[in-house]
């Protein structure tokens, strides 16, 4: 049986199933909110010809349903991008990246014409950053960028043992507020040696599905 987090998360997966365009191809992202999508996406595979994974993870789990996983340069659109975030801002600013998946997810999302994010009402928050913000860093350039986000105000933490699916690393950064979440997440991806940040703000969540006991609650 589940957690009472864990049905809130599989009740916004499902009723995420509701905006995925028949006959169109998807983007999928990472997370156990994510995982509850995969599988209620199983139901519908044969009204999907098939789905961009945003991990290994979620490939692997997208074939273990017998969904169709296609590789992003076969595609030349997506319908939706469907994904959990650590944190969503009434505006639909999102921080995300706790799977470290945070690159390949950018790139998928920034092809697909909607972004829906699927979220536990956890995430939910004023001003995004209590969730330490990652950042995808090559991993020469560690101490350098780390010293960046020190000057930004923000106490960065290299996540030691941790290698994304693209061989870089990842500083946490602790101690965020970000009021700005635009003007952060350009700022940071503009410095060398950072592949990317886990700020979603220039493209945001144009539908939010977050979960509440009292039922799924749709922001747009
Ligand atoms: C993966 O890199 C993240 O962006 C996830 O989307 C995020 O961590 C949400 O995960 P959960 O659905 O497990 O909370």
């Amino acid at each position: 049986s589940l957690s009472p987090q864990d049905q809130l998360k599989q009740a916004v997966a499902l009723a995420a199933l509701a905006y995925v365009p028949r006959g169109e191809i998807i983007g999928v992202g990472t997370g156990s909110t994510a995982n509850f999508f995969i599988d209620g996406l199983a139901s519908m595979k044969a009204d999907i010809p098939g789905a961009v994974a945003s991990s290994e993870a979620t490939a692997k789990r997208l074939a273990s349903h017998g969904i169709k996983v296609v590789d992003l340069n076969e595609v030349t659109a997506l319908g939706v991008y469907v994904d959990g975030a650590d944190e969503i801002d009434p505006r639909g600013h999102m921080i995300k990246g706790g799977g470290a998946a945070l690159t390949r997810e950018k790139i998928v999302a920034s092809v697909a014409a909607k972004f829906i994010c699927i979220a536990d009402g956890s995430k939910e928050v004023p001003v995004l950053g209590k969730f330490p913000l990652p950042v995808e860093v090559i991993p020469m350039a560690r101490e350098a960028i780390a010293r960046q986000l020190a000057k930004l105000g923000g106490t960065p933490k290299w996540r030691e043992g941790v290698v994304t699916d693209n061989g870089n690393i990842i500083l946490d950064v602790h101690g965020l507020s970000i009021t700005d979440p635009v003007a952060t997440e350009a700022l940071i991806n503009s410095w060398p040696g950072v592949v990317t940040n886990g700020l979603f703000a220039a493209r945001k969540a144009d539908v939010a599905l977050i979960g509440a006991a009292g039922g799924v609650k749709t922001i747009t």
